[in-house]
């Protein structure tokens, strides 16, 4: 593509230094979301702007925060570049919406992308234009704190999801004053770190990265998004924010990506730290090879690029070239035509939290809650019943803003009391115990209250903390205080509902074993409570289904349903002598299965699924195939089904995954009524990744399976020649 002349001018008149200060982007003094021993102050970045010595902030914003700062790039510094201003709108700005995973568990695309719209709307007011996000890690394993800014760990679901969320970011124009860039993020890989530990290194097949982790960035990218930040990790022996093979061989040569690359926070120095360079300067020049254009936080390239291009070690017109896609990215953002178009006193008083985005975030967060469990029909719950509320999370607004959410006031959210009482519940509520700390102090008064209702709900969990980056957890159950205190009250014989606050699948077999209900409200944000009353009683169904496998133990992670076959696979059957089960492949003390699968979720009606047929059982290449299924809703309530579509490959020149989603539809029907389902499904849907890093079909025997989750369906076969 042709360069913008006017751009390339401006590269003309820039020294060397102001070159190297487009690539240097530093944390404002707001917050900080890394580890600084230097805490950033507002006179020393007054200054690097005047000076030209940054290209812009980020976790800065507010309409006349901006402004300030823009004009001093503006009126005071030679070139008078715009800043770029910069910040994670992970789930929301004002208006908090449930946390990524929980959005992913709706399944819904268009509220998906509604979301990401709503928060580029409100961060765009307060002066933010460039967005860390989405987050396009898969991640298998729950330990890794960061499965909440995620899709889960599907590469399908996860890449529809990334797709979205780019758009709701972006819209269609990037210089419009309410849309902003996008950055995928983490390249690459990231959510498979050894041990489940945050930051830990990356070693993985080629073959399992191009299947698996990489199609949703991809999604990300043909959506247009218009920046790259790298990981942390070493990614099969070089860290990612040096690694040549991801940056420039995969990203710029295969991908043909041309938008900027930036760093993770202090990512390039810590290239030393890995052990992968010397000292600070070869991070910086490693990095700077490899292909990562922008620094956050580091100042490598501002205090290492100059010396090296005098020694010769970069030409300066590799140089030039990040400086043209900094200078384009902000050109693109309008910035060069108008540097105040974000950040709007008007629209940062009229956008924020309006009605209209927190019933987005109310009819998101109904949607996000996945019901595990309803014994008795428990829920919904009769208005006319007492109600226990009891938990660390039951009258607690802070943690239902759930991980990133810097820029919500703690206060905000409606809280799960708030919420039952308006939905008409009559409620008595105790704390009964603290999120983690082991004293029993207050257990007598919340066992009084269960005492005197009829039933009883436990908001139980996980804080905002206990999950997000650098929060992985070894052990994924509840808290010892959080079960003790559950197990007294199951004693006293009423019935439980247990609602589990979480960022991540938590190992919970006893709750699904003793709770007379459970269901995942995760962090449901802004309107938490709200969310919850009206799923209690009844007013909304849940639909949500789970976007990653719950594990029935901590031994099991990874754990995922697209899990191999293996030569000796153990079937699960217990009836056998255990002679006649050794040599399989499972575990001595707990069984393969989970505790609960992947696409897993009840709702208070009931579905049936029946007539599963194939427009043909022979396909040959170009062939399309049509699916259709009838769904009937045989339950008591209108309701709302996630049908899912699997292909099996049951034989094939490497081994297969055991199932792959490729198709679902969320259908929405009435009480007694049916409707057909169908699904059109292309060549590529049946393709795999084969030794030559080719996506071909090969030709054999395939199972379509559709179901209520990944292992309760119907199947039909066909088979492809080729
Ligand atoms: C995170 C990034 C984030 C950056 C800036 C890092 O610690 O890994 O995802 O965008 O901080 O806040």
């Amino acid at each position: 593509m042709s360069k913008v002349p006017a751009l390339l001018d401006l590269i003309a008149q820039m020294t060397l230094a102001e070159k190297v200060g487009q690539l240097n982007f530093v944390v404002g003094d707001l917050f900080i979301t890394g580890p600084t021993m230097k805490p950033t102050t507002s006179d020393k970045f007054d200054d690097q702007i005047r000076n030209g010595e940054i290209t812009g902030l980020f976790n800065v914003y507010g309409a006349d925060y901006v402004h300030r700062l823009q004009e001093i790039a503006m009126r005071e510094s030679r070139l008078g570049i715009p800043l770029l201003i910069g910040a994670d709108v992970i789930h929301g700005f004002k208006t908090v919406f449930p946390i990524p995973l929980a959005e992913a568990a709706s399944w819904n695309l268009e509220l998906i992308e509604r979301t990401a719209q709503i928060a580029a709307k409100e961060s765009t007011a307060a002066g933010i234009h460039f967005n860390f996000a989405p987050m396009c890690d898969i991640s298998r394993d729950a330990r890794w704190g960061r499965v909440a800014e995620g899709a889960g760990e599907d590469p399908y679901l996860g890449g529809l999801i990334a797709q979205r969320r780019v758009r709701g970011f972006q819209g269609d124009d990037l210089s419009k004053p309410d849309t902003m860039a996008a950055c995928v993020k983490h390249w690459a890989a990231y959510g498979a770190p050894e041990g489940g530990r945050d930051y830990q290194s990356v070693d993985m097949s080629e073959h399992l990265f191009r299947s698996t982790y990489l199609p949703p960035y991809l999604k990300a990218l043909e959506a247009g998004a218009a920046t790259v930040m790298t990981a942390f990790h070493d990614f099969n022996g070089v860290p990612c924010t040096a690694n040549e093979w991801l940056l420039k061989t995969l990203l710029r040569k295969e991908l043909n990506f041309d938008g900027v690359v930036v760093s993770d926070w202090g990512s390039i120095a810590e290239v030393s730290a890995h052990g992968a360079a010397e000292n600070e300067a070869g991070a910086a020049l490693k990095s700077f090879q490899a292909g990562t254009d922008l620094d956050m936080m580091s100042e490598g390239y501002l205090k290492y690029l100059i010396p090296a291009i005098k020694e010769g070690k970069i030409q300066e017109s590799v140089l030039d070239e990040s400086v043209y896609r900094i200078l384009k990215l902000k050109n693109d953002l309008g910035l060069f035509d108008d540097p105040f178009r974000y950040g709007n006193r008007e629209r940062e008083k009229l956008e924020l939290k309006t009605k209209d985005h927190l019933s987005v975030a109310r009819q998101m967060a109904q949607q996000s809650f996945v019901l595990l469990k309803n014994e008795g029909s428990m829920l919904p719950l009769k208005k006319s019943l007492k109600v226990a509320l009891i938990g660390p999370l039951a009258d607690n607004a802070p943690d239902m803003n759930g991980t990133w959410s810097f820029f919500a006031e703690p206060d905000d959210p409606v809280t799960i009391k708030e919420g039952l009482e308006e939905a008409g519940l009559d409620v008595l509520f105790a704390q009964g115990c603290e999120l983690y700390h082991s004293t029993t102090k207050h257990f007598p008064l919340a066992k009084e209250i269960a005492k005197q209702s009829d039933v009883v709900v436990m908001v139980l969990g996980e804080s905002a903390v206990m999950n997000g980056e650098a929060a992985s957890r070894a052990e994924l159950g509840l808290p010892d205080n959080q079960l003790e205190l559950f197990r007294e009250i199951k004693e006293l014989g009423k019935p439980v509902i247990v609602l589990l606050s979480c960022g991540r699948p938590l190992v919970v077999p006893e709750l699904a074993e003793e709770a007379d209900a459970l269901m995942v409200i995760w962090s449901p944000g802004s309107e938490a409570g709200h969310a919850v009353g009206d799923v209690l009683v009844g007013d909304v169904v849940p639909s949500g289904k789970l976007p990653m496998t719950f594990p029935n133990a901590v031994g099991q992670i990874p754990i995922h349903y697209q899990m191999k076959r293996t030569g000796r696979p153990y079937l699960g059957n217990y009836d056998e002598p255990a002679s006649e089960r050794i040599y399989l492949s499972k575990y001595r003390d707990t069984p393969n299965e989970p505790l609960f699968p992947f696409g897993y979720g009840l709702t208070y009606t009931k579905f049936e699924l029946s007539d599963l047929t194939l427009s043909q059982t022979c396909m040959e290449p170009g062939d399309s195939l049509e699916v259709c299924v009838n769904l009937t809703n045989t339950g008591l309530y209108d309701g709302t089904e996630v049908v899912q579509l699997y292909i099996s490959d049951i034989k094939a020149s490497i081994t297969p995954v055991a199932k792959a989603l490729k198709a679902f539809e969320r259908v929405t029907l009435p009480s007694g009524e049916s409707c057909k389902v169908k699904f059109k499904l292309e060549e590529k849907d049946f393709q795999m990744l084969n030794e030559n890093r080719k996506w071909i079909v090969e030709p054999g025997d395939f199972e379509v399976f559709v179901g209520a989750n990944v292992n309760e369906g119907l199947t039909a076969r066909l088979e492809w020649t080729l």
